[in-house]
């Protein structure tokens, strides 16, 4: 009873927040903001590019540039190029060097409860080390080291130990399959990988070295396979091939002085998925990936490096990972927090018991995460003490007003400022976001772009700039330091996907947005074959040739559905071979299939069973009107197609399927 009167009363509160147009940034956090003052925008406005250079200079180069921007071949941009650095150096060296090397990197935090802090300067003889076992198993600059690690320091430890010598990380998110990370590494021609024996999950063991054996024996480029020990999970190890981390560190010398490198120098490939079934490497580089990052996690953030403790919940195998895990934090030198599990386990308050524990001023998360609070219960927040935080984070997805309220209120104790973030995987950087002590937020609203970056919305058509109000398509009309260099080994495909429609000046970011009357920016979401699911980014047609590889499918179509939940959800509509059946068990079947070509979290949530599906007469699947129909929306036209009937026959089972459901 009592629980029921709380949540009742918390209705009503979110009930009068909702009334609540825009939240003003607290008068105690604009005291102690690092920015308070609307002027940096005109500054960043008046001179862009010295604007950028600028934050350049904030990083330690071993040879600072003098130039800022090159764009004489665009959309081939190169940023600072006469400087020198190391990712590697500006994350630990200069922590050390300035006498901060006792400083906590990160409290780490094991799925069973086990602790080990890690400070810069114990990660500093850790990744010299590793950097030197690397070396010693013949890598070097220029070659592409694939990491598979679960959320474990030794993950943070390979990252820097590649960007230290000079060699390319490619790092593949835990969830994912092996064959996903085969397909990686072989579109990479990586030259070793970095994994462990076993993942713990939520109790259990995942067998991750065996699970990658039996995709990679005939991957000729992959030289070297290194296994980290974490768990008790049995794994062979290949002679000539495989070594253990910590047999590889205990032999190596421990001082490894960081490579200078170019700033075009590349940092990373980070896969992503794109509106076709290949996965896109994405391209980055050394110094102006450093300036975005570090810039924006100082000033988004508000870091005061030595009172703050950072957490940002992502996992490091995405893009949040690398750039506000590791190098922003590392570059900043950050105190974060670093947890190997699952926000319901070993119970559903695990995070905000964290937030306590540690001290959280800081919490970066997504709308799907949120989300699932709610639904766990205020009661999982309310057990801790969250007085410590003073500013929240969302990114990944837009948020609905309801969610922001209440992480506003109940975990933010009304008294946070709400910083969301929009940027993608290819930015590198948040491009769309509060400055927390300057602007007021309205819920829903990424607010404006960060000082320096250039962002609009324009008709599909012919590009032009649209009145207030009118959705259309969000574009980037000015290069920015942490924007990706190209696609891997796919320059055309670079062109192609984001500076053909509007020049090679004018980004195409692939979502649809508008701005309100105040130029406030809301992102409506994909406008291409990519979904979003609980903030993981997804190919329709990666899932499609997934189930179509199933033997007893003859062909299929996935679409994107609103999910309350987890944003969107994949729904995929399959045509069975033959006169098969469509059953429970081949439901489960395909799902299953499906989560180990690609990866669990990819495992469509619904599947229907089609006789046909509705195409044009060229044979082209109209995936406009089966979202139409899984959304139950009334159909649009279908003269276009060779058989109206499908969709009729369609509309019929989803019927079926509804009033079973009721
Ligand atoms: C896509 C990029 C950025 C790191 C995580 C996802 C969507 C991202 C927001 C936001 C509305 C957002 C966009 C974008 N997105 N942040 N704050 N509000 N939408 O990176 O996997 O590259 O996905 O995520 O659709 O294009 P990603």
């Amino acid at each position: 009873m009592a629980r029921m009167e709380t949540s009742s009363n918390l209705e009503a509160e979110l009930d009068r927040l909702l009334e609540i147009e825009r939240f003003d940034p607290p008068e105690e956090f604009r005291e102690h903001a690092l920015l308070a003052d609307r002027s940096v925008y005109e500054e960043a406005e008046r001179d862009w590019q010295g604007w950028w250079l600028s934050q350049a200079k904030e990083l330690s180069w071993f040879k600072e540039p003098t130039e800022t921007l090159d764009d004489s071949d665009p959309p081939f941009y190169k940023w600072f190029a006469d400087g020198k650095l190391n990712a590697s150096h500006i994350c630990l060296d200069q922590h050390v060097e300035a006498g901060n090397g006792e400083r906590v990197a990160f409290h780490w935090r094991g799925e069973e409860g086990e602790e080990r802090d890690l400070t810069y300067a114990d990660l500093h003889r850790d990744v010299q080390r590793f950097a030197n076992a690397l070396k010693e198993l013949g890598i070097g600059k220029g070659d592409i080291v694939g990491i598979y690690l679960p959320m474990i320091p030794e993950v943070v430890v390979a990252m820097l130990a590649c960007a230290r010598i000079g060699a390319p990380h490619n790092v593949v998110f835990g969830g994912f399959s092996a064959d996903s990370v085969r397909e990686r590494m072989e579109f990479s021609e990586a030259k070793a990988l970095i994994t462990v024996d076993g993942a713990r999950r939520k109790g259990k063991t995942a067998p991750i070295k065996q699970q990658v054996d039996s995709v990679m024996a005939d991957l000729d480029t992959i030289e070297h396979i290194i296994v980290v020990k974490h768990t008790d999970a049995e794994c062979e190890m290949k002679d000539g091939r495989d070594v253990w981390y910590h047999e590889v560190m205990e032999k190596a010398d421990t001082e490894c002085p960081a490579e200078e490198l170019d700033a075009e120098h590349p940092l990373y490939v980070l896969y992503t998925s794109g509106s076709t079934g290949k996965p896109k490497g994405v391209l980055h580089t050394t110094g102006g990936y450093l300036t975005g990052v570090a810039s924006t996690h100082r000033y988004v953030f508000d870091l005061h490096p030595d009172e703050d403790v950072y957490w940002c919940s992502a996992d490091v195998g995405w893009v949040t990972g690398h750039s506000y895990i590791v190098y922003g934090p590392m570059a900043n030198g950050a105190t974060s927090v670093m947890f190997e599990g699952a926000p319901d386990y070993p119970h559903k308050g695990i995070w905000w018991e964290l937030c306590e524990r540690y001290g959280v001023t800081i919490f970066y998360t997504a709308p799907t995460a949120i989300r699932a609070c709610i639904k766990w219960g205020t009661e999982h927040v309310e057990k801790f003490n969250l007085d410590k935080l003073r500013l929240l984070g969302t990114v990944g997805e837009p948020i609905n007003p309801k969610a922001w309220l209440w992480y506003h209120k109940v975990v933010g104790g009304e008294r946070c400022p709400i910083v969301d973030t929009w940027w993608q995987t290819e930015t590198g950087q948040i491009m769309i976001t509060p400055l927390p002590g300057i602007v007021s937020t309205k819920p829903g609203s990424a607010t404006f772009p960060y000082p320096g970056i250039a962002a609009t919305v324009v008709d599909e058509r012919e590009g032009k700039e649209l009145e207030p109000g009118e959705p259309g398509l969000l574009v980037l009309t000015r290069p920015w330091p942490a924007m990706l260099r190209t696609l891997y080994r796919e320059d055309e495909r670079f062109i192609e996907q984001y500076f053909s429609k509007f020049g090679k000046e004018t980004y195409l970011v692939g979502d649809g947005a508008r701005k309100d009357e105040d130029g406030y920016f809301w992102i409506i979401g994909r406008i291409d074959d990519v979904v979003n699911v609980s903030g993981h980014r997804l190919s329709t047609a990666e899932v499609e040739s997934a189930i179509v590889s199933h033997q007893k499918v003859a062909e299929a179509a996935v679409i994107g559905q609103s999910d309350e939940d987890t944003g969107q959800a994949i729904c995929a509509f399959v045509t069975l071979e033959g006169d098969l059946e469509g059953t429970s068990e081949l439901e489960q079947e395909i799902r299953d299939h499906v989560g180990s070509r690609i990866g669990k979290f990819t495992r469509p949530k619904r599947i229907i069973w089609a006789d046909d599906l509705p195409k044009t007469r060229s044979g082209k699947i109209m995936r406009r009107l089966l979202r139409d129909i899984a959304e139950g929306r009334a159909l649009g036209d279908v003269t276009t197609l060779r058989d109206p009937d499908v969709m009729s026959q369609l509309e019929d089972k989803i019927k079926a399927e509804q009033a079973e459901d009721d």
